[in-house]
């Protein structure tokens, strides 16, 4: 694609991205994304070095000085137009997610589809929350006359360090990128390795909209070289990072400045007695197995009421036999898993649970990094899988005997970020709910991040912070008063 030719060099490496311009490191190293699929070299990313990163750092923070004095609308309008013809580009972006991170094609595309309608959403949002501050009087609180008047607006944080995982290196890179320049903030960003083609074609589309020269930066480059530099640096003044238990090394290491983080979950499915069984069926096989179960929301582990379980476990057999398994590039249901070590991680689960006489409901299969489908039936706390999340295409299956010992196996997890629950009677619904301790419970449907609006968050190791559109604009701003301080009046009125 022409539009994207500036962003590659001459031996096919994909250049990183600063100050307006598409560069090469001075490392003349690369980093090698391999294929899910075919195991086989398929890009290159330039390997950043540490001056690099500082550069981009710098550069970004002089940036966001004039950026934070540009009128909102305006920065509302340079987003939707990135919205624009980030949609336009969906083909090459979603074809990069195809080949780096083998996602089903028909949901490449709709990760890109969903960005761009992020990026617009956020852009009006950002006009309404960010065109409105508060008055406060100072008679209200006691002992004080009406004599000072406090005014408040919400003010950048300065430059924003956004770190997206593998499996939406799109979706969660705009959902970061978006929300922070909204609010006058610049953006360095650094995207998984996995996916770090689609970011960088993603970011190219951001600098066709035509934001200004360094507000948006990008660095691709090993973990272990840049990482920690990038996370300590004194010029960053937030990071939002989604992954896994990275983000609590981040965490325990980053300064003094606001985070917002999404580490994983285990989520729970809780099926009651007088559950649709055909809806809770469907739901934990889209649950569960969508993207291979690579999803940080994926159902997790099914915790089913015994009377119920048999006939339960029968349907979701059932649905679980048609899905399809296979390339990608093929939309199949069930793709290669993106790593082999992530495929070697799944395989030990699996074979400790074997090892402890879970019931099989169909066959383990592996070939490479495609895993097959595989329902796990009479899971025993005992094993590893009732506790790990997998990230692949396996679902444990734990029968309970009383509601209470769902909510406990629930809430014995380290993780909290969703959980669901099915049932036909509301009022236990809630209750659930309210006991789960997760920061979501989704009531007659599987756990889910979007719409993208809502407030998307985790309790315990699955997070800090609360994302969604309007709660990460808020997350990335400070607030600034201004108080006026009137003379006590000399006169008295009435
Ligand atoms: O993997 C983590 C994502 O936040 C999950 O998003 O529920 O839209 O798949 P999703």
């Amino acid at each position: 694609m022409a539009v994207f030719e500036e962003i590659v060099d001459e031996n096919g490496v994909y250049k990183f991205f600063y100050d307006g311009v598409w560069r090469k490191s001075s490392s003349g190293k690369s980093v090698t994304i391999i294929n899910p699929t075919t195991r086989k070299p398929h890009f290159r990313v330039q390997a950043c070095t540490q001056e690099e990163v500082n550069k981009v750092v710098e550069t970004a923070k002089l940036a966001q000085k004039s950026w934070a004095k540009t009128p909102l609308w305006k920065r509302a309008e340079l987003l939707h137009k990135a919205a624009a013809i980030l949609k336009e580009q969906k083909a090459p972006i979603a074809e990069c997610l195809v080949k780096e991170i083998a996602k089903p094609a028909k949901d490449a595309v709709t990760e890109v589809v969903r960005s761009g309608d992020l990026v617009s959403y956020c852009a009006e949002e950002g006009v309404r929350i960010l065109g409105e501050g508060k008055l406060l009087v100072s008679d209200s609180f006691p002992g004080n006359e009406r004599t000072k008047y406090c005014l408040t607006s919400k003010i950048p944080l300065g430059v924003v360090l956004a770190i997206p995982p593998f499996n939406y290196p799109v979706n969660l890179a705009v959902s970061k990128i978006a929300p922070a320049l909204i609010a006058g903030n610049s953006i360095v960003l650094k995207p998984p390795t996995q996916g770090a083609v689609a970011a960088l074609h993603m970011v190219h589309c951001f600098h066709l909209a035509g934001f200004p020269k360094g507000l948006i930066s990008c660095v691709t480059g090993k973990g272990s070289e840049i990482g920690d530099f990038l996370t300590m640096h004194p010029s960053i003044n937030c990071i939002s990072f989604t992954g896994g238990d990275t983000g609590i090394s981040i965490s325990k290491k980053a300064g003094m400045i606001p985070l917002q983080m999404e580490l994983g979950g285990k989520d729970a499915c809780i099926i009651l007695e007088d559950a649709d069984l055909d809806l809770a069926a469907a739901n934990i096989v889209k649950g569960g197995f969508s993207y291979s179960g690579q999803r940080c929301t994926a159902v997790k582990v099914a915790l089913v009421m015994e009377s119920v379980a048999d006939t339960l476990v029968e349907k979701v057999k059932a649905k679980v036999a048609k899905l399809t398994v296979g390339a990608p590039e093929d939309d199949c249901d069930i793709t290669p898993v993106v790593t082999e070590s992530s495929a070697n991680f799944i395989e030990g689960l699996v074979m400790d649970a074997k090892q402890k006489a879970a019931t099989f409901c169909q066959e383990y299969k592996r070939e490479g990094n495609l895993i097959w489908p595989l329902l796990l039936d009479n899971v025993l706390p005992d094993m590893r899988i009732a506790w790990e999340e997998p990230f692949g295409p396996v679902l444990p299956v734990i029968r309970i005997n009383s509601v209470e010992e769902g909510i406990h196996h629930c809430n014995a997890s380290n993780f909290g970020l969703q959980g669901c629950v099915f049932t036909r009677d509301i009022n236990k619904a809630i209750l659930i709910s309210d006991a789960m301790e997760t920061g979501t419970v989704q009531i007659n449907s599987a756990p889910s991040r979007g719409p993208d609006h809502f407030p998307f968050q985790g309790l315990k190791d699955s997070g800090i912070g609360s994302q969604g559109i309007t709660n990460s604009i808020n997350m990335m701003t400070k607030i600034k008063s201004t108080v006026i301080n009137l003379p006590t009046p000399s006169y008295t009125v009435g």
